[in-house]
């Protein structure tokens, strides 16, 4: 990521821009969720995700926010390790490529067992991470990978993904749908 992209990332973070999950219009800048992964996102390897496209309507970036908040709020509504799940869910998809270039590509293993591995491998290098966290990554893709969940906070991991991917497909239609007939009776 270049010098100035960081900058611009670095000044819509601090003007809360940024710090909106996908489904909620509350800046999570303000809330306690944010204390617990404030470190994380001053981390160039995670910021970088913002420059990759995901889930085709938005970005990777977004996608692990959402995750994060999520499962930070579920987490703690059922007394479990809150804190772990939204850093856990900040990291999960902690990769730095194309999706769509590794579908391309002749691999072994498939990209949803792969890139969890990848994920996980990622974030070691960057943070000090506890069992659960680590499992919470590796296992983020399960049943679709076979490998069962150790913790109950890698359960909830495993449908906040599945949940987040269809609101951030799903939100943006309507936005869609507005820009494509305004476009149409501009042009009439
Ligand atoms: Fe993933
Ligand atoms: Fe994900």
């Amino acid at each position: 990521m270049n010098r100035e992209k960081k900058a611009e990332i670095s000044r819509l973070i601090s003007e809360g821009k940024w710090l909106h999950v996908t489904g909620s219009r509350k800046n999570v800048q303000n809330t306690e969720y944010y204390v617990v992964i404030a470190d994380l996102l001053k981390l160039d390897e995670v910021r970088a995700l913002a420059d990759f496209r995901h889930h085709i309507m938005t970005t990777r970036w977004q996608h692990c926010l959402n995750v994060s908040y999520y499962n930070y709020r579920i987490c703690r509504l059922l007394r479990l390790d809150a804190v772990s799940a939204a850093r856990a869910g900040l990291l999960h998809d902690l990769y730095h490529y194309d999706t769509k270039r590794y579908h391309k590509g002749t691999h072994t293993l498939g990209h949803s067992s792969y890139h969890p591995m990848k994920a996980l491998e990622n974030a070691e290098r960057i943070v000090e991470m506890n069992d659960r966290e680590r499992d919470m990554i590796e296992k983020h893709m399960w049943p679709v990978t076979h490998r069962r969940p150790k913790y109950a906070e890698t359960y909830i991991i495993t449908l906040v993904d599945k949940y987040c991917a269809v609101i951030e497909f799903i939100l943006p239609q309507p936005a869609r749908l507005g820009r494509w007939i305004r476009s149409k009776t501009h042009k009439a």
